[in-house]
């Protein structure tokens, strides 16, 4: 005896757009009845084999494994093949689906993804191998567990690209890496092997490392929890331990940590000369103006915070060499 699977009616809302024919994108809406733990993947491809077989999109595996059907779903980046439509329709009424954003549209939810893979190709990605201490014969690696344990994260990256479309710091600045890119570099910086890290973290830093944000959206969307928001604050610190602020993304790291030890608070105009130095303070000046205008209290050294001891006590723990296994 076979039982009968229940459907939902679920509409689906979908962005088309040619850019060699339209004027500007639309929305098309499909209605489709399908059990609740349909992926989203699947349910396109059922419209566009019974409804619309212009709709265009990619996908390889449909088992979260190749990375090719990464799009929004209801303003997520995520994988449509694991992302399940009852779920989304409990929660949003329909289903929005939508190309990756901060890469441009070929046709409705493909995206050019060739600016993702230029920023890949930027930090080098393979190791580079120290030829002066060749691998010992017969060894294949000469790494510790506790070694790949450092980085045993990254190579679970897909390279799907959701991260580097949720990510506002390539929204703005398109020359920044993008955290995929970032990662994948911290996995070169920490192995061991590679004779190239102190290199590699000197030639991302310009217009890359320090236009990261922190919002965390990378970190949201990687569907292997590849965390690389976690890998880029890493990077930081080895980046601001290696120089110790020769550049202008490290010095402000320290003057931002030096500068609320002061008072427990920020004193904002005195981190503007912490980062940039006086000449960078002169630079600034015409800006440091209009913020007075508008908000003179920013530019005002604050009073000390109630309980600065306690600031003071936590500064001196973190300068404390950590000890084995803390
Ligand atoms: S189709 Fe391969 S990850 Fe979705």
């Amino acid at each position: 005896m076979t039982t009968q699977e229940s459907t939902i009616a679920a509409t689906f809302d979908v962005y088309r757009f040619d850019p060699t024919k339209d004027a500007a994108p639309r929305y098309q809406r499909y209605t489709l009845d399908v059990p609740p733990h349909t992926p989203v993947l699947s349910a396109l491809l059922r419209i566009r084999a019974e409804q619309d077989p212009s709709l265009t999109l990619r996908y390889s595996c449909r088992s979260a494994i190749c990375g090719s059907c990464a799009m929004r779903v209801n303003s997520k980046s995520r994988l449509a093949c694991e992302t399940q439509v009852g779920p989304e329709i409990e929660r949003n009424g329909r289903v929005v689906v939508e190309p990756m954003r901060n890469q441009a549209v070929l046709r409705d939810l493909v995206v050019d993804q060739e600016p993702f893979w230029r920023q890949y190709d930027r930090i080098d990605p393979h190791l580079i191998l120290d030829p002066r201490h060749p691998m010992p014969e017969g060894v294949p690696t000469s790494m510790s567990p506790e070694q790949v344990e450092a980085f045993k994260e990254t190579p679970r990256c897909i390279a799907c690209g959701a991260c580097y479309s949720a990510c506002p710091a390539v929204e703005a600045d398109p020359g920044f890496p993008g955290p995929m890119a970032l990662a994948k570099l911290y996995r070169f910086v920490v192995d061991p092997r590679d004779s190239a890290h102190q290199d590699r973290l000197l030639r991302i830093q310009p217009g890359g490392l320090w236009t990261c944000l922190r919002c965390h959206l990378c970190t949201a969307a990687c569907p292997k929890d590849v965390r690389p928001s976690e890998r880029i604050r890493d990077l930081k610190e080895m980046a601001v331990r290696a120089q110790g602020g020769t550049e202008n993304g490290s010095r402000h790291a320290i003057g931002f940590k030096d500068n609320i030890r002061e008072r427990g608070v920020l004193i904002e105009a005195k981190l503007v000369r912490q980062t940039s130095g006086v000449a960078g303070l002169v630079g600034q000046a015409g800006q440091g103006v209009r913020i007075y205008r508008k908000k003179p209290e920013i530019l005002k050294t604050p009073r000390k915070i109630e309980g600065l001891d306690e600031v003071e006590q936590i500064y001196r723990a973190l300068d404390r060499p950590a000890e084995d296994g803390q």
